[in-house]
């Protein structure tokens, strides 16, 4: 018993110490973005699990794609549905962008 309640205290200090993933969840929150993305659930779009798994070692790579650089690599075909999306990130700064980024690569 002790044992579960120290990994749910841990767990909760590194999500609060993650701070750049906090804005990130804040930022994909309020983009509309949990719409089509569930955590591991693939619902019209991937699951963020999936798109971390995808972007694993990529961030970088991530960050163009999310400010409409890049090409889709996890569901191509789908792209079509993404891409009007790119446009509610215009307005975000890097850092935002790489909050954001940081928050998806978290779902690992
Ligand atoms: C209307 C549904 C919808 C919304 C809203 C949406 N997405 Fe997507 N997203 C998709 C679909 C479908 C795909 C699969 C196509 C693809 O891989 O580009 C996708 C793919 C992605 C990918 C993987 C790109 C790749 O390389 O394949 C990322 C990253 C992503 N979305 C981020 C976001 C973010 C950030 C937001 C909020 C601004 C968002 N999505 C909002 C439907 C959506």
């Amino acid at each position: 018993m002790k044992k579960v309640v120290m990994a749910v205290v841990m767990g909760a200090v590194i999500s609060v110490g993650g701070a750049f993933a906090a804005d990130g969840k804040a930022v994909f929150q309020s983009k509309g973005c949990t719409a089509c993305h569930n955590p591991t659930v693939d619902t019209v779009g991937p699951s963020l699990k999936k798109i971390a798994k995808a972007y694993a070692g990529k961030e970088q790579q991530l960050i163009e794609f999310l400010k409409g650089h890049g090409k889709a690599i996890v569901d191509p075909a789908k792209f079509p549905i993404m891409q009007p999306q790119l446009n509610q990130l215009k307005s975000l700064s890097d850092a935002e962008l790489k909050a954001l980024a940081e928050f998806i690569l978290s779902h690992k």
